[in-house]
């Protein structure tokens, strides 16, 4: 069974300050340097709330710093008053905090055959926190919107020459929700410059490449922003299409929500477990509905059980479940889970194949093997 990731750290001739940050953050794994990339061996998922030196992070460009002191927000366009708004104007504001997943799009990107291009993503491009700030809402609304206010877009710090700058945008209805919020800080801290210190775009339910770090500017739009991050990456076919081919232009979509899926975080993938009671585990997560079950198969996928959901659970947030299996006898198993929400949407048995490998949501697999408890004792020194 392909697993694209190891425990060691690939070495990509990495500068100093980033091996160092590489081996302070041991087991991280890392898919580039020059713009920083790097996994959770999903092994780590220990907690509901992901650590922020485990949780994932990933660049498209050089990771920009700004002291707290210099940084300000713009807020322009479709608006009644232009304004600027600095780290304490954030924290005079109301605050709102919500407990989410964020997954990048190319999450298991790695298991799509044929491949696709991109970063080999295996399972841990997804952690779950805390995040807290203003309401977008609160900005925009206290800014005064126009009528013809359609789409809102972010601007990120990280801008070079020659680079195409990473700007997005969403619409007004998503940028109103409640829970889209300028987060300032994760799980209880001031935003790390990995995460995107000091201010970065929360879109809880929607794929990573909405979450702009590094704020600088949020401009309000009259429609979807129309920069090479919106036209050219992150869309999909609109309808599938036979894997190994392109979509014809003009027939795509933009992605927005993530899908419904659930990744098995132990045992890990290839350990040897002794026959008996064996605990298997992990997290599963959808867009703005709830797992409402997830089932594991030890057989291949013959038949499922019910895991048990842990209780710790938010409208945007991933849920952890656990599942005892009494394994049976020595063998070698194939193990699955598949998560379902409460809209109905089952994780499948087959992603829908896409030239960018996103949102790769095929039931999850790994491979164990079970030895009896004699044979998994530890050798006596005679
Ligand atoms: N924002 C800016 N300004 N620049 C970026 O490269 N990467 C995006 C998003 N926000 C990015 C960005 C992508 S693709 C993802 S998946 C998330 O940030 C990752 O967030 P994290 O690094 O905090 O995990």
């Amino acid at each position: 069974m392909k697993q694209p990731f190891s425990d060691e750290i690939e070495t990509n001739a990495p500068s100093a300050a980033l091996q160092a940050m590489a081996d302070k953050e041991k087991k991280m794994v890392h898919h580039s340097f020059s713009s920083l990339e790097c996994e959770m061996p999903v092994e780590l998922i220990q907690s509901w709330v992901t650590p922020v030196p485990h949780f994932f992070v990933r660049n498209h460009l050089n990771e920009p710093s700004i002291s707290p002191e210099e940084w300000h927000l713009t807020v322009a366009g479709e608006i009644e008053k232009p304004t600027a708004l600095n780290l304490p104007d954030l924290a005079g504001m109301e605050q709102h905090s919500i407990t989410a997943v964020l997954e990048c799009a190319g999450n298991g990107r790695a298991f799509y055959q044929p491949q696709t291009p991109g970063s080999p993503w295996g399972r841990g491009a997804v952690g779950n926190a805390h995040f807290s700030g203003p309401c977008l809402r609160d900005i925009l609304l206290r800014a005064g919107l126009k009528t013809t206010a359609m789409h809102v877009m972010f601007r990120g710090l990280d801008q070079a020459s020659g680079q195409t700058p990473f700007i997005r945008s969403i619409p007004i209805e998503k940028a109103l929700d409640e829970d889209t919020v300028v987060a300032t800080h994760m799980n209880q801290a001031p935003l790390t410059a990995h995460h995107g210190a000091p201010a970065r775009a929360i879109i809880p339910g929607w794929i990573g490449a909405s979450w702009c770090k590094w704020l600088t500017e949020i401009r309000v739009i009259d429609k979807e922003f129309e920069g090479e991050f919106m036209t050219e990456a992150y869309r999909v076919p609109c309808q599938p299409i036979p894997p190994g081919t392109s979509a014809t232009a003009g027939n795509t979509c933009a992605l927005t929500e993530l899908s419904t899926k659930s990744i098995i975080a132990g045992p890990a993938h290839g350990a040897t477990v002794k026959t008996g009671a064996v605990r298997i585990h992990g997290a599963a997560w959808t867009s703005d509905a709830e797992i409402t079950g997830v089932d594991i198969s030890t057989d291949g996928g013959a038949t499922w059980s019910t895991a048990e959901l842990e209780s710790e659970r938010a409208r945007y947030a991933w849920r952890l479940w656990n599942y005892t299996w009494k394994a049976p006898e020595p063998g070698d198993y194939i193990v699955m889970s598949r998560a379902t929400d409460s809209r109905g949407c089952r994780q499948p048995q087959a992603a829908t194949w896409n030239p960018g490998g996103y949102l790769y949501n095929a039931i999850d697999q790994i491979e164990i093997h079970v030895r009896t408890q004699a044979e998994g004792a530890p050798r006596r020194e005679l």
